[in-house]
């Protein structure tokens, strides 16, 4: 037997040969000044500024230059004028009191509004929840969402975009508000903003993943047992009350497979966003991620009369030039109609190259691309972040704004 393998053995000894290995890959990239929080986001140019906000570009320019209290941005290149994302915050608050955008174009909750909350949920790994979340979060921070984003991937991939790692850098994650009270030692739940972290982004706050999630879940187990402590469905919802006048939307990453965590942020959303990649095999599995989705929703409508807003499927890593994939989406596209957003998330080696590099569309520099493929994800990421925004603007009694070619 001696040749054999004892697998806790081999598999811990690759486990420290690869943390090894990584502890000084980080050290290398992450020396002081070289981590990517410790950079602000770019600058972005006038255009792009016109786009975000939703104001034509000729008037944009002309509010620039008449309107009292506009930020002067920085000239660059060919002299033109760049604004930061503070600066675009700063543009669309004096356009909203001038009274040059109404609140259909200025996502701010007034009272009353309920606090949006959108789970990214598909029980099918790899069909880029994250890297949709991630861009999503980025696009609609910059139309001026105050956004929390809630990272229950174990995993903590979403955080990792950020350059937010809690477990590597100590620092508190989701587990510690959500976590049981343990008896023996006295340590009990955080509250929630003592997990909250700023980003480098305006209007991005995350409550960073953790590998301890997994404890989450044993300790739900128990708690069944115990009868102790808020039930485990109510842990989100109770926690983000304590944060609910200084979030427009709070947008959660699900791991990619059924946990406690992922029905409490179930149980908290008022909207869902159901990522699906276009291949024959992920179309079969639907169906029965549906099946469990609904008996899942059953659970908790159980505990209270709880409605969504909308529920919405996007198709993801979209290739129209794939003939298969294209039958598909015509597919899915006959049978849930209008519950398909009518953007696509496209396929794009410059999205898979991001993950790698955790850049997300909005970080990388337009000019390293051909133009055409820019736009292309452009295109479709602020396709998708109009639609969602719109979504929210209907929740929030407000008819959202139709974009007109600028
Ligand atoms: N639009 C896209 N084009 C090309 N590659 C993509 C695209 N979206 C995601 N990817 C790549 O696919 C892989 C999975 O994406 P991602 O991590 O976003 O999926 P996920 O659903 O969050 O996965 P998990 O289920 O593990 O959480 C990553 O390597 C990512 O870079
Ligand atoms: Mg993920």
């Amino acid at each position: 037997m001696s040749g054999r393998i004892l697998a806790s053995e081999q598999l811990m000894s690759f486990s420290s040969i690869i943390d090894t290995a990584l502890t000084q890959q980080r050290e290398l990239l992450y020396a002081p000044d070289q981590r990517k929080s410790d950079k602000p986001l770019r600058p972005f140019s006038v255009r792009e500024v016109s786009h975000a906000l939703k104001v034509k570009y000729n008037s944009l320019r002309q509010y620039l230059n008449t309107l009292e209290g506009m930020p002067a941005g920085t000239l660059e290149s060919g002299n033109r004028k760049y604004f930061t994302a503070e600066e675009i915050a700063e543009i669309q608050a004096v356009l909203h009191r001038e009274g040059k955008i109404g609140d259909e174009r200025f996502p701010r909750r007034n009272p009353g509004d309920a606090q949006a909350r959108l789970v990214v949920y598909n029980l099918k790994g790899g069909v880029s929840k994250t890297s949709l979340s991630v861009n999503l979060a980025q696009f609609l921070a910059l139309r001026g969402y105050r956004i929390l984003a809630v990272d229950l991937d174990p995993q903590a991939s979403f955080s990792d975009m950020f350059d937010i790692q809690a477990d590597l850098d100590g620092q508190a994650s989701i587990y510690d508000v959500l976590r049981y009270a343990d008896p023996a030692s006295g340590e009990g739940p955080i509250p929630i903003t003592d997990a909250i972290q700023a980003t480098y982004v305006p209007n991005i706050d995350i409550v960073p993943g953790s590998m301890s999630m997994t404890e989450f879940e044993y300790e739900t187990s128990a708690s069944f047992r115990a009868g102790d402590g808020t039930p485990f469905h109510r842990r989100i919802a109770d926690a983000l009350e304590q944060v609910d006048g200084y979030y427009d939307l709070v947008l959660f990453d699900t791991p990619p497979h059924m946990s406690f965590a992922v029905i409490a942020a179930v149980f908290a959303a008022t909207g869902m966003l159901i990522p699906l990649s276009a291949g024959m095999l992920d179309v079969v599995s639907l169906a029965k991620f549906l099946e469990l989705a609904a008996s899942t929703m059953q659970v908790v409508e159980q505990h209270q009369d709880k409605r969504y807003d909308f529920i919405r499927f996007v198709l993801t890593r979209y290739s129209a030039s794939d003939p298969a994939q294209l039958q598909l989406s015509s597919f899915l596209r006959t049978h849930l109609g209008g519950a398909m957003l009518k953007h696509d998330f496209v396929s794009s080696t410059a999205i898979a190259d991001a993950g790698n590099t955790m850049n997300p569309l909005l970080e990388l520099d337009p000019g390293s691309f051909h133009r055409k493929t820019y736009d292309r994800i452009f295109d479709s990421l602020s396709g998708i972040a109009d639609e969602v925004d719109s979504e929210i603007m209907r929740a929030w009694g407000r008819k959202p704004f139709e974009r007109e070619d600028n």
